[in-house]
């Protein structure tokens, strides 16, 4: 039996009035890579911005590693594990490729074993720093400001950020919005290498990239959960391909 490392119970949220979460029941399994997806304006962008501590729920819960964290805000979700691929605004624009991970590295062994100031540790800080730069293909990077990367490879360091903390869960929406093709396939590959054998949750429009990536799928429609399964399962089923068609009609 594998356990639930987030768990959502009968979860709304409303913008003044305006219900969009009516009730959504998600599980994420520890290890398990889980897409949540839905046609557009069913919710998935509120349900992340709940669960990562942007918004709080108007009723339900969230649970995180068994512990009720309704309403916590970002940055003790972050203390708790729970990581977030930071927006393209918050990455450390006038910090190098390598400060900006060794941020997140310096951070993780923070809170790990507090020991900022031996040299010692800072050689380690530098050899995993540069051993991720290295993982994600950022070597020729290293000394460029943030500002300076392409787009495709800004959004691959934000996803590195978050990584780099090694959280036990990480959440991503989006990751691979606005990018071509190459980039995005790029990105994916990333993404799989960098969450091998982690949690992660990722909120995507894009079906290959969801297909690709994820080991199960959450449907939401109307602010609820409309199907669970594998990819393969959720591809074949009836009801989803009739609440993308039924929301393309109405467009
Ligand atoms: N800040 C806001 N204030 C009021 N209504 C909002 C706000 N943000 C979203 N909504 C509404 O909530 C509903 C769900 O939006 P949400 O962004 O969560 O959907 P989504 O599934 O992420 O859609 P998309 O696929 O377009 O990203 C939509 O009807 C949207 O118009
Ligand atoms: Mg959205």
């Amino acid at each position: 039996m594998s356990e639930n490392i987030l768990e959502t119970i009968k979860l709304f949220y409303d913008y003044s009035g305006l219900q969009v979460l009516t009730g959504v029941d998600l599980q994420v399994e520890k290890g398990e890579r889980h897409a949540i997806i839905g046609p557009n304006g069913a919710g998935k962008t509120t349900l992340f911005n709940v669960i990562t501590g942007m918004y709080s729920p108007s009723r339900g819960k969230v649970m995180f590693k068994g512990k009720n964290v309704s309403g916590f805000k970002p940055h003790k979700l972050s203390r708790l594990g729970m990581g977030r691929s930071f927006q393209i605004t918050s990455t450390f624009h006038n910090l190098s490729t390598f400060q900006n991970i060794r941020m997140g590295v310096l951070s993780r062994m923070g809170i790990r074993f507090n020991m900022f100031n031996r040299v010692d540790k800072m050689e380690e800080v530098t050899k995993e720093t540069n051993a991720i730069l290295e993982r994600i293909n950022l070597k020729e990077e290293t000394h460029a400001p943030a500002d300076a990367l392409s787009y495709g490879k800004h959004r691959s360091l934000e996803v590195s950020l978050a990584m780099s903390t090694d959280p036990d869960l990480v959440m991503l929406d989006e990751p691979t919005a606005g990018m071509s093709r190459d980039e995005t396939h790029n990105a994916v590959d990333l993404i799989r290498r960098l969450t091998e054998g982690k949690t992660m949750v990722i909120v995507e429009h894009d079906m290959d990239v969801v297909f690709s990536l994820a080991d199960r799928i959450t449907v939401l429609h109307h602010g609820k959960v409309l199907a669970v399964g594998k990819p393969d399962e959720i591809r074949n089923m009836k009801e989803v391909k009739d609440a993308y068609l039924g929301h393309r009609r109405e467009v």
